[in-house]
């Protein structure tokens, strides 16, 4: 009878706990669009598969009143579940508990998670919707953050880390999902800032709302900060698990090979037609890149932010690759600032991950003006050669047309180290195009001297030709055999084994 009881009381104390804040902010959260913690979780993880810790847990503040108040779990669900079958630790914000704000006691409980999933290479994933540090537990809860920002940079390389940003994430907080390795946010749910709109007027005069200040949509065209953007929580849960179907459990493992039915044989007729004949005429590497890969499916990361480059995921054979892609459609697919950041976090988080890269190139070069170069063009414009040079996953590049200048060194040119470099009949490399460089050579000529000189140019420069002739172009390909030619050189650079001279860290240009 006694044991019949104590199995009651955990059923109950169980219960409690699950109810969070309690009915009454439960509803207060559906009525504002947003599901509970639990719910998603649950809606994350494979049916069932959820196992909760930390659930009894609660803090140990005693001022401000709170000694008279304990809510079971404090404010963070956590725990582990299977997603796609595949293990992965999860913590979430319950914002019914005190705003979701960070104690020292909850900031413990997501360590815990945190060093479970570093010690049992499984990725994490946090889904914040919280108030930030909980006032009244003071430097206890920074302190809790500062723990937090710890484990996300001890586990960054080792595992994939992931946040969805599913309502407030205010001030140091935002810290955490910065660490991490993909941010997820929702149209006008999440929100993002150091300082809130308030702050803001006090200290600038800006009057701003909060959505304009750091929502989904600013965060992921403007800032940068985030990589996907949804519609709703449900899209952000989703787009979660796919993203992990691309990516290995850690950094030891290769990505999961999924039998994509698509023959890696396969020719796309319509490749040959895409390039239009004149080499100012625009036109979508999209239109090559979806043909190209298995069931013409790519994720892409940042659709958004710096439209100039195009980064995601897809498969070539089954496996996962990383694309980076300059998109001559949108600003010529001129490299800048926002671009170069773009593709070195994404070429690097490729290489953490094991994830060969696949690089489509059609760039005229750096953007020119005092804009980028007193913003730091030259720094910036560093990261995509030192992210590509030092990553050692197997690494092809093909030159679909313009291949000009530095743009044709940093795009994973040879002698940068990349693997195999491919190239269309239509590609253009030298270290300008035809009327710069007569501008330069024949400055003081006749117009007809110089329209010769521009010929003669274009004749000898604008191909592929006298870089395939000195070994920096190793093959030169219909459009058509795209993909099968791709899929040949990964297979060929599947077992690649390559070092770098041991060091503590390089200082890669930030
Ligand atoms: C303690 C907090 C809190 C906080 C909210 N609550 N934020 N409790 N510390 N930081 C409590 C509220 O008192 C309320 O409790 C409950 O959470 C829900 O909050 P509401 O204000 O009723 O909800 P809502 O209107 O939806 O507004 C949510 C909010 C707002 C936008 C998050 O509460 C807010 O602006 N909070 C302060 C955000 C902030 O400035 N945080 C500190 C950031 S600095 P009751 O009991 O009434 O329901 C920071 C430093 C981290 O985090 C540094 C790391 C290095």
């Amino acid at each position: 009878m006694e044991i019949e009881k104590r199995y009651q009381s955990l059923e109950e104390l169980d219960r409690l706990a699950s109810l969070g804040g309690g009915t009454e902010r439960i509803e207060k959260q559906h009525l504002s669009g947003r599901m509970t913690a639990r719910e998603r979780i649950e809606m994350l993880l494979d049916k069932g598969s959820f196992t909760e810790l930390d659930k009894f847990v609660v803090h140990r503040c005693t001022d401000f009143g709170m000694d008279k108040s304990h809510i079971p779990g404090d404010g963070i669900v956590s725990g582990y579940g299977k997603i796609d079958g595949r293990q992965v630790f999860v913590y979430a914000y319950d914002f019914t508990v005190y705003g979701g704000t960070l104690s020292a006691t909850n900031a413990a409980k997501i360590v815990k998670v945190q060093q479970l999933a570093l010690q049992n290479g499984a990725p994490v994933i946090a889904l914040n919707d919280s108030g930030g540090a909980r006032i009244q537990e003071g430097v206890g809860s920074l302190s809790g953050y500062a723990s937090i920002f710890y484990q996300n940079t001890l586990a960054s390389g080792v595992i994939p880390q992931l946040s969805a940003i599913l309502g407030p994430c205010a001030g140091g907080a935002c810290y955490s999902p910065a660490l991490t390795d993909f941010i997820f946010m929702v149209k006008e749910q999440s929100h993002m800032f150091i300082t809130g709109p308030e702050v803001v007027k006090a200290v600038t005069h800006e009057e701003v709302g909060k959505e304009e200040l750091g929502g989904a949509y600013t965060h992921s065209s403007k800032s940068g900060v985030a990589h996907f953007l949804s519609l709703s929580e449900e899209e952000t849960l989703m787009s979660l698990r796919e993203l992990l179907s691309f990516l290995p459990s850690n950094n030891m493992e290769d990505a999961p090979v999924v039998a994509t039915g698509d023959d890696p044989r396969r020719e796309e007729e319509s490749l040959q037609t895409i390039i239009p004949e004149d080499p100012n005429i625009p036109y979508d590497i999209k239109d090559i890149i979806e043909p190209v890969v298995d069931n013409h499916y790519f994720f892409e990361v940042m659709p958004h932010f710096a439209k100039n480059i195009v980064i995601g995921f897809a498969r070539l054979g089954g496996r996962s690759v990383g694309i980076v892609a300059n998109q001559p459609a949108y600003l010529a697919g001129v490299l800048d600032i926002d671009a170069s950041d773009k593709a070195a976090r994404f070429i690097r988080f490729c290489d953490c991950f094991n994830i060969p890269l696949i690089t489509f190139e059609d760039v005229p070069g750096f953007l020119p003006g005092c804009t980028q170069e007193h913003n730091g063009i030259i720094r910036h414009g560093a990261k995509i050669v030192y992210a590509y040079a030092e990553a050692t996953v197997p690494k092809i590049t093909l030159i679909t047309r313009k291949a000009y200048g530095g743009a044709y060194i940093v795009m994973s040119s040879k002698t940068t180290g990349s693997d195999v470099n491919l190239a269309y009949p239509m590609a253009e490399i030298a270290v300008m195009g035809a009327e710069g460089a007569v501008n330069i050579l024949y400055k003081k000529r006749s117009d007809s001297e110089r329209q010769a000189a521009m010929t003669q140019y274009k004749e000898q420069f604008s191909n592929p030709y006298r870089a395939a002739e000195q070994g920096f172009i190793d093959e030169v390909i219909l459009p058509r055999q795209t993909r099968s030619k791709l899929i040949r050189a990964l297979e060929m650079a599947q077992n690649k084994n390559q070092t770098h001279p041991p060091k503590k860290h390089g200082n890669m240009p930030l």
